[in-house]
């Protein structure tokens, strides 16, 4: 495996990497989406990772609509409380998050780079982001956080991880991201960095998706730790 080279900051996504908040997610949107009668499946729950709550009340109905044919339309008023409702839903799972809760290798790898001497932080689109930041009690270790509250352009786009590159005054080309979504890996590349892929290799199927490096898991990726870093 190739050793990565010239670098200084590792910038995780939250959701899905650090912390397996995509479940919540998922239920908080299947649980909006039954009570509306929204068709909602799996394939569709997929499909949201990364992107942002607007969009991904969007693409629930374009799915809905295309995949079974699910018609009724909804006012901007109508929109904005749906994703209100699901919000309030999500919010209400926080709770649950303790520090417990990192994904298996996340606080291991963590501490390694942190201990190695690059910097360490965070890229969330999430704006619940500083809550679960809280209640996972990593926050001591950050250099820097970004959070879906402080970008105008979501993933895909490369603004989020670039604002935490200029946080910590780094150049781009000297930060990695690890990302568990084709949305953020995209965004890394677009941005000038050095991008992990976490999940299958179907997950990461555009050209622009690809990541440099992918592993399976935060476990995997934690055990290749030394000859990465
Ligand atoms: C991302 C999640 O981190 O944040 C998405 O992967 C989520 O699933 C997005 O939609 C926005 O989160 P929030 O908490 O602002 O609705
Ligand atoms: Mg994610």
């Amino acid at each position: 495996m190739k050793k990565l080279k010239n670098i200084k900051a590792v910038i995780f996504d939250l959701d899905g990497v650090i912390t397996e908040t995509s479940d919540l997610h998922t239920r908080a949107w299947k649980k909006m989406a039954d009570e509306e009668n929204i068709p909602f499946d799996e394939k569709t729950a997929d499909k949201l990772r990364g992107v942002s709550r607007r969009r991904s009340l969007e693409i629930i109905l374009e799915e809905a609509k295309n995949k079974y044919g699910f018609e009724k339309t909804y006012t901007k008023e109508e929109f904005n409380k749906l994703m209100t409702r699901k919000n309030g839903y999500y919010r209400d799972s926080l709770s649950t998050i303790t520090p417990d809760n990192t994904l298996d290798g996340a606080k291991e790898i963590m501490d390694f780079i942190k201990s190695r001497g690059y910097k360490i932080a965070i890229g969330s689109s999430s704006k619940n982001a500083e809550a679960v930041i809280k209640n996972l009690k990593i926050e001591d270790q950050l250099d820097a956080v970004v959070n879906g509250t402080e970008i105008t352009h979501s993933k895909p786009h490369p603004e989020i991880f670039q604002s935490v590159a200029d946080k910590m005054g780094l150049a781009y080309e000297h930060c990695v991201v690890v990302e568990d979504a084709a949305a953020g890996v995209e965004s890394a590349n677009a941005g000038g960095m050095v991008s992990i892929g976490i999940g299958p290799q179907e997950r990461f199927k555009q050209e622009n998706e690809k990541p440099d490096f992918r592993f399976n898991d935060m476990s995997d990726f934690n055990s290749k730790k030394e000859e990465l870093f």
